[in-house]
């Protein structure tokens, strides 16, 4: 058993946990919405053939904002298509996922469903293929209560109270040569400045996403970034990051480590986003949306998944369906770590993406849902991690690895909310060998009332949740945790994610 102590100061807060940090993502891509959220027929399906069962999951997942419609999708999208009376919506190609795009399910019907789960809209327009008068347009048709053509027409479409959707991305993926209208970055900045400042023409107080890079290996990184924001600086509120990780060639070590790869993402963005800053001598404060994370086995999907023939376009194809291991939860537990250590920058966040597709949640048509192994994580950190981020330091033994030379063993973060008095430490034992004992004084703190943790770990790191075993994987009670001479003790097991939530003794606050 190898030893950690874990450091946190309640009273130097990082920043603010922003809700939007548990956002998710749905793209019209393979059955995310077709056979996932949406079945009619399915036997819970409601009157507009939505999935309460999925409903329910989705729930229980805590999730804040759903960016919708894509993804690679939105870049060949005309959201017109997706409104008005459903015999009428035209059937349409997807040439980013090779796909047939019925139209049956459009903002309406989607806004309807997150009304009902509790979830905010994040609209993405397209800016691939289309431009400012669309995007502003489509603002229009969603916000403005009445009065305009655009509105009337939503009303006549059934919706007589406006979306007032919040946040809006000025298109996907700018950076990606793979994207329908990619652009230079100089060509994109500009196009995103002038869609944004149309966009407040209309209404100033709307949240902005620019696109940043796809990934931090992009050719184009950093400068992607810096060029963009040197366009659109100010009249933007994020610009976005996107990154999926996966174990490449058996190399676990690394894989395990991912979360160093996104710390280091968003420390060069946030200098970056400051550099423009001090160059326009700007008072405003941008800050990240990584709208796009997860795990994702890019390299199955361009090897066995991809569809390809000029007579092939399938409607809502199995593609993207990764089964989640324990290992690809450990990962994806401690990417929450990372948003959440920059809570100060990090303010919006999408898990790419919610059923289906590279997805906590799974469902058979005509048959169950069920949750994936990186469904835990997010779960019990979206309703676990409330109040301010606040610095943590482990000090721990660190291991080798290909990608990132010396990893610690152990990675984790601290919440601390004032106002229930608790705090949540989340954390990660990447070892794949070795149990870590994490201590963690609390004397600073405060006496400790209730101390509790639940891990994810298993025998087997590439165990799944399936069809035919859907609960193989799931949390259990650490009930290793105990608190001693003002210190909170706890095993953690190889390989394995552990949320420890501690309420203070009212009165002792120190
Ligand atoms: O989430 C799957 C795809 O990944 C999205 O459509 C795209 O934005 C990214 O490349």
């Amino acid at each position: 058993m190898a030893d950690a102590r874990l450091i946190f100061d309640h009273r130097r807060p990082v920043g603010a946990v922003n809700r939007r940090v548990f956002g998710s993502f749905i793209e019209h891509l393979g059955r995310a919405v077709y056979d996932g959220l949406h079945e009619p027929g399915h036997p819970t399906a409601d009157a507009d053939g939505f999935r309460e069962d999925v409903k329910e999951l989705v729930r229980e997942l805590g999730v804040s904002a759903v960016r919708y419609p894509g993804g690679n999708f939105v870049s060949g999208f005309r959201w017109e298509d997706s409104v008005g009376p459903r015999e009428e919506r035209p059937k349409r190609l997807d040439l980013a996922w090779h796909s047939t795009e019925t139209n049956e399910v459009g903002l309406h019907e989607f806004a309807a469903w997150l009304d009902a789960v509790g979830s905010e809209l994040m609209l993405a327009v397209n800016l691939g293929t289309r431009g400012t008068l669309e995007a502003i347009d489509l603002l229009e048709y969603s916000n403005l209560a009445q009065g305009s053509a655009l509105a009337d027409r939503r009303i006549a479409n059934g919706r007589t109270r406006p979306f007032d959707v919040k946040m809006w991305c000025l298109g996907n993926e700018m950076d990606g040569p793979w994207q329908l209208g990619h652009r230079s970055a100089d060509d994109y900045g500009k196009l995103a400045a002038q869609t944004a400042k149309g966009m407040r023409m209309f209404d100033p107080s709307l949240e902005l996403v620019v696109c940043g890079s796809s990934g931090r290996g992009m050719p184009t990184f950093g400068e992607w970034e810096r060029v963009v924001l040197n366009h659109a600086y100010d009249d933007v509120d994020y610009i976005s990051c996107h990154a999926y990780y996966a174990e490449k060639d058996g190399d676990l070590g690394s894989f395990l480590a991912s979360a160093i790869d996104m710390d280091s993402f968003i420390e060069q963005v946030v200098t970056t986003i400051d550099h423009v800053k001090a160059v326009k001598r700007s008072d405003h404060v941008v800050n990240i949306s990584f709208d796009e994370w997860n795990v994702w086995d890019i390299a199955r999907f361009e090897n066995v998944d991809k569809i390809e023939g000029v007579d092939n376009w399938p409607v809502a194809p199995r593609l993207l369906e990764d089964a989640y291991t324990v290992s690809d939860a450990v990962v994806v537990g401690n990417l929450l770590i990372s948003l959440l250590r920059r809570a100060d920058r990090v303010t919006s966040a999408s898990l790419a993406q919610l059923v289906n597709v590279i997805a906590p949640i799974m469902t058979e048509p005509g048959g169950i849902a069920w949750k994936q192994t990186t469904f835990f994580p997010f779960a019990v950190t979206s309703a676990l991690a409330t109040g301010q981020s606040v610095p943590t330091r482990v000090d721990c033994d660190t291991y080798e690895t290909k990608e990132f030379g010396d990893a610690p063993l152990v990675d984790a973060v601290t919440t601390v909310d004032e106002e229930t008095n608790s705090a949540s430490v989340f954390a990660v034992n990447r070892s794949q060998t070795e149990s870590v004992r994490l201590t963690i004084p609390v004397g600073e703190f405060g006496d400790i009332a209730e101390a509790t943790a639940q891990t994810l770990s298993d025998e087997d790191p590439y165990a799944v949740n399936t069809l035919e075993n859907p609960e193989r994987v799931g949390l259990k009670a650490n009930d290793s945790i105990r608190v001693e001479n003002g210190e909170v003790v706890v095993d953690l097991p190889p390989i394995s994610w552990t949320a420890i939530a501690l309420t203070r003794a009212v009165g002792a606050t120190a």
